[in-house]
């Protein structure tokens, strides 16, 4: 049986992986935190030598998008240069690499769905670091395949949605963020799509690697997602639509992040579910864990 190890298991898209990984029979998952694998001390990646893998997937990352802005350093070596070590230890056993990106690397002025060929403007720190991560991947791995997705949540970690879900119950009003517009990705159709994906590419991994847009169906705004939760929930609290001039962040966010998903349909044989429902299914989760 082939076995997958994932990086950073105790993130939100580490947990869905894991949660999945119950329910696969045809994968051994091996999944590692920091303990075993520190993007701090490459000396660490050598437990994939020691493992011997035949996936390996990077859910480990540097995550705090204003945070970056002043630790811009840690920000690149994480999601960066740190990459090259962790590549070539996989390149030098074949060992596919699965990474993922940000629709942040995009931040361009067009206003149509963005394709991986449309240009890359990056403007703060971790979406710096994270575009920089995956040319350092496809320079030090021959195949490497990279995801990028867009407004990642789940029922893990923190999030947007969860937020949300916390706030409605403490406040009677939300001002929410209405011009920035883009499509929600559940991390748990992330986690399905790798490793239907990962089925998929058996022999064909020197064909169809590269850079992949993924994220789910539709699309929306905050205020739309944090609308659609108001109503799912049956919750009295007002959504108030602003403008992201009133809701100023360290790190600028993109305008517009609709990802084009042609290149994904074109090369693999995927469903991929509208935000709604897959939202749906995670509040659901939410709602009857608290009970
Ligand atoms: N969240 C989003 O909206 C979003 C959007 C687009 C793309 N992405 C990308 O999707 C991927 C997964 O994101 P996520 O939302 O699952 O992130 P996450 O919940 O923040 O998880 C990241 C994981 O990386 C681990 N990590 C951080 N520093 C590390 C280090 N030095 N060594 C080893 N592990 C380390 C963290 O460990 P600790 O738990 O110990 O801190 C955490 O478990 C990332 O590449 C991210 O950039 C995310």
């Amino acid at each position: 049986m082939k076995s997958i190890l994932v990086t950073g298991a105790a993130g939100q898209l580490g947990s869905e992986f894991e949660r999945l990984s119950r329910s696969i029979k045809d994968f051994h998952f091996i999944f590692t935190t920091r303990t075993q694998i520190d993007l701090a001390r490459p000396e660490t990646f050598e437990t994939i030598n020691d493992l011997q893998p035949d996936i390996v997937i990077n859910c480990a990352a540097y995550t705090a998008v204003d945070q970056a802005e002043s630790e811009r350093e840690t920000a690149m070596a994480y999601n960066a240069n740190i990459l090259a070590d962790l590549a070539q230890i996989c390149a030098a056993r074949e060992i596919p690499i699965i990474h993922f990106s940000s629709d942040y690397v995009y931040h361009n002025a067009l206003r149509r769905p963005l394709r991986e060929t449309d240009p890359t403007r990056p403007k703060g720190a971790y979406a710096k670091s994270k575009l920089k991560g995956e040319k350092v991947l496809l320079q030090h791995h021959p195949n490497p395949l990279i995801f990028r997705v867009s407004w990642l949540y789940s029922s893990f970690g923190h999030n947007f949605p969860k937020t949300i879900l916390r706030l409605i119950k403490e406040r009677d009003l939300l001002n929410i963020v209405n011009d920035q517009i883009g499509a929600p990705t559940y991390a748990s159709d992330v986690a399905r799509m790798v490793v239907e994906v990962s089925r998929q590419m058996e022999g064909l991994w020197h064909e169809k690697f590269g850079i992949y847009n993924y994220c789910n169906i539709g699309t929306t705004t905050w205020s739309g997602i944090a609308q659609h939760i108001v109503d799912r929930t049956g919750s009295s609290c007002k959504i108030n639509p602003i403008p992201s001039v009133q809701y100023p962040t360290l790190a600028p966010r993109p305008r517009y992040s609709v990802l084009n998903l042609s290149k994904f349909k074109k090369n693999f044989d995927l469903p991929i579910p509208h935000w709604q429902d897959s939202l749906d299914h995670c509040l659901d989760l939410l709602l009857n864990e608290k009970g």
